[in-house]
């Protein structure tokens, strides 16, 4: 699950405190693998519904026997003074019959409680947001804290990314880690997939399917984007609700934050000018270290993923204005 786990000697030598707000399918996922990770020193869970915070605090802490050394408590917003970071996870799931507005309009509500409380008790951490729809609840989350822009990030396309590094290494038979890809935009239907710079272990794409014989057709990479694309109804089709593996991305991103690593990963932060585009969220490679979303990359994109892009970011904005106006 992570590349580079710490040293266990490396997390008892700096107190990293976690906190974790929501203790749903992707609260609790996450912190089970930030617990196993070995990143976190502490590790405080809280949720609106207490009982779920306890039990999985609970049997959280009854892992830290086979895990690195680990404290894991329940705990309110006061509790998250301190923390390195705070990761957001609380909300409502889509209802049946419930549209992507109505959902927006009952988290953004839900945020306008938890983020000024969160930055109360905690104004010098950084807020990661991974709560749908994470894009305009990230850009929200930052007017409401009023922290400094690197230091609200949401989880942007980290998993569609995954996913699709995942696809592509499938069909050309190379790990994951290998391939260099990047979904960006809306983490959602107006997603966008930069083919135009995917490259396998430094080869671009077609030449690397060119001289290894591997056929990749239209079709073949149209079909990958559908998977990537379509992966989180086909999971919740089947069990529900998609948790294990943005789980395992946020404790990559809380990785880069607290080892200061200048990771670069597709996060979201609000952009000044990136691609073209100002004042709202949405994922792009991204520099991650100890100021959080330090600076996106000018990846440079094909006339057509540029118009996809700025399509992408119109969704974002009209969301946005609805919840501002609300
Ligand atoms: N960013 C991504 O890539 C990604 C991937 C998967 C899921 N998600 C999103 O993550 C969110 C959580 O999903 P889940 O499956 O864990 O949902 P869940 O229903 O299992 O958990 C949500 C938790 O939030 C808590 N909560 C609700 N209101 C609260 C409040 N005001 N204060 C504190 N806690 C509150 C609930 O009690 C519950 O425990 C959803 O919005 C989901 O769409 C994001």
């Amino acid at each position: 699950m992570q590349t580079n786990a710490p040293s266990t000697a490396s997390a008892i030598s700096a107190p990293v405190k976690i906190a974790v707000v929501g203790a749903g399918n992707v609260g609790a996922s996450f912190a089970y693998a930030l617990l196993l990770s070995g990143i976190a020193s502490e590790i405080v869970i809280i949720d609106a519904n207490r009982a779920k915070a306890e039990g999985e605090a609970m049997d959280l802490a009854h892992s830290a026997p086979f895990a690195p050394p680990v404290r894991v408590r329940v705990g309110d917003y006061s509790d998250c003074a301190g923390a390195v970071v705070t990761v957001v996870t609380a909300g409502a799931n889509q209802k049946p019959g419930e549209t992507r507005l109505q959902l927006l309009e009952k988290n953004a509500g839900i945020f306008q409680q938890i983020i000024p409380a969160v930055v109360e008790a905690n104004p010098t951490g950084v807020l990661l947001i991974a709560t749908n729809p994470v894009d305009v609840l990230t850009a929200l989350s930052l007017q409401l804290s009023g922290l400094p822009t690197s230091r609200v990030m949401g989880s942007g396309t980290i998993l569609d990314t995954a996913r699709f590094r995942h696809f592509i290494g499938s069909h050309v038979g190379v790990a994951p880690q290998n391939v260099d890809a990047y979904i960006i935009g809306e983490h959602g239907d107006s997603e966008v997939a930069v083919w135009s710079q995917v490259q396998i272990g430094g080869v671009p794409l077609d030449d690397f399917c060119a001289a290894a014989g591997i056929v990749m057709t239209q079709e073949h990479k149209d079909e990958i984007f559908r998977r990537t694309h379509r992966a989180a109804y086909d999971i919740i089709e089947r069990k529900g609700a998609t948790y294990y593996a943005i789980g395992a991305g946020l404790v990559d991103v809380v990785a880069a934050i607290v080892r200061d690593e200048n990771r670069v990963l597709p996060v979201a932060s609000v952009t000044d000018g990136v691609a073209g585009i100002s004042g709202i969220a949405f994922g792009m490679p991204t520099i991650v270290n100890r100021d959080g979303a330090s600076r996106v990359l000018p990846l440079p994109l094909s006339e057509s993923e540029q118009e996809a892009l700025f399509r992408s970011a119109d969704v974002l904005r009209t969301s946005l204005s609805h919840v501002q106006q609300a």
